[in-house]
């Protein structure tokens, strides 16, 4: 995989270079609540503008369905690149029209501009190839240079993350060979006891990246609402909890398969529950108590791991030399239920570990809980980029980079 540096080492100025990032923040109306996508990406464009190069940023946001959204409009975060960088970043207020075509054009050495969300045009997400392919010739029509630097997106065969690499000279940038560096060192080179913390609602989305990790971690500490199917495979009552009964034979087979090949598959040991989920805008309080695994009311649902699971996470991380945590641990956004998560941020914080956050839920879970996301080894920008990069999944975007 050639590298922006290999780019940096060739004149740039005055070349158009596409720089496909990952803009996907979240916002609350036009108000961006977490910018760490954006600044994640600073770096590639900060040396293109430096050496000179007219700087086309372009990413998805949300899932708009293939025509124009303003709920998903890229302008907030155009205007908040633009503070970061603390320069004019010119905005096209489409993909390929009139709009970005004369916004690029009119750009100037050294310029930087964004052109609006990628999915407001049906062949970026298309499964039919040659759609794709019309799309990813339309935008290799305003570039003469590809980098590809939104991790975020790289398990996604999309035509800017796959199709247009093929149409540019291409490049990976700062952040995807940062990404790319980290994750190898779970895969290929893992100092141990490594350790998996996993979380977040779905035991399904999990599912493939569990079967792999069997063979490869030491322990995998699973939380957050899956955590309640594995408990209703050991046979344990979970009340009005959070069941994926389709996944019941795979959760068993997992328990059955981590007691064969003695790698420890921990969970909880009691949880915190309520009668209902809880009000995440009013914050009120959920009337939570906790209670042992085996113990759960019927009429009550889990909604965070309880006070001696902490401990006893927290002690499996202790001793760790790598950790993987993706997933919150429970309902993080609302006080009642937080515990579980700050618990397993603080106990990577704690160790000697070299530490990685996966991404989405976990690395936004980290900052708005106030952790200094400087202290981690790692806080990747790609939730599912990185389950699937430690599945082992040939991703896209990087195969697209490495050819
Ligand atoms: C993410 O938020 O994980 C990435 O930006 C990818 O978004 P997607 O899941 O909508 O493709």
């Amino acid at each position: 995989m050639k590298t922006i540096d290999e780019l940096l080492a060739e004149p740039v100025a005055g070349r158009r270079v596409f720089v496909r990032a990952d803009l996907n923040v979240p916002l609350d109306g036009t108000t961006i609540t977490d910018d760490g996508r954006i600044r994640a990406v600073l770096p590639t464009v900060k040396a293109l503008a430096e050496a000179g190069a007219r700087v086309v940023v372009a990413s998805h946001l949300g899932r708009p369905k293939g025509a124009p959204d303003p709920a998903f409009s890229l302008a907030p975060a155009a205007a908040r690149l633009g503070e970061l960088l603390g320069a004019d970043v010119a905005f096209a207020t489409d993909t390929v029209g009139e709009s970005a075509t004369a916004t690029v054009a009119g750009l100037t050495d050294g310029q930087v501009a964004v052109v609006e969300n990628l999915r407001f045009n049906a062949g970026e997400t298309s499964k039919d190839d040659a759609e794709r392919g019309a799309f990813a010739d339309q935008l290799a029509a305003l570039a003469d240079v590809y980098v590809g630097d939104g991790f975020g997106a790289v398990h996604r065969k999309h035509a800017s993350v796959f199709d247009l690499p093929a149409r540019l000279p291409h490049y990976a940038g700062y952040l995807i060979a940062t990404e790319v560096g980290v994750l190898r060192k779970l895969t290929d080179d893992v100092q141990r006891p490594y350790v998996v913390a996993l979380g977040g609602a779905k035991v399904s989305d999990k599912l493939a990246v569990i079967d792999q990790l069997l063979g490869k971690a030491d322990r995998i500490l699973i939380g957050g609402g899956m955590a309640y199917t594995f408990l209703k495979a050991k046979g344990h009552e979970i009340g009005s909890s959070l069941l994926q009964e389709d996944q019941l034979d795979a959760v068993t087979e997992y328990l059955e398969r981590a007691e064969k090949t003695g790698v420890q598959l921990v969970l909880p040991v009691d949880a915190v529950v309520a009668p209902a989920f809880p009000d995440l805008k009013s914050k009120a309080p959920a009337d939570a108590t906790s209670v042992a695994a085996d113990a759960m009311p019927t009429e009550q649902m889990g909604l965070d791991i309880g006070p001696e699971s902490r401990k006893l996470y927290a002690s499996k991380i202790a001793d760790a030399a790598t950790v993987f945590w993706n997933g919150p641990m429970g309902v993080f956004e609302h006080p009642d239920f937080a515990e579980g998560t700050k618990a397993v941020a603080q106990a990577l914080l704690d160790s000697d570990a070299f530490t990685v956050v996966g991404g989405g839920d976990s690395a936004a879970a980290v900052r708005i809980l106030g952790f200094d996301e400087n202290a981690f080894g790692h806080i990747s920008t790609g939730g599912g980029a990185s389950l699937e990069y430690l599945e082992g999944k040939t991703l896209p975007g990087l195969a697209a980079l490495e050819d």
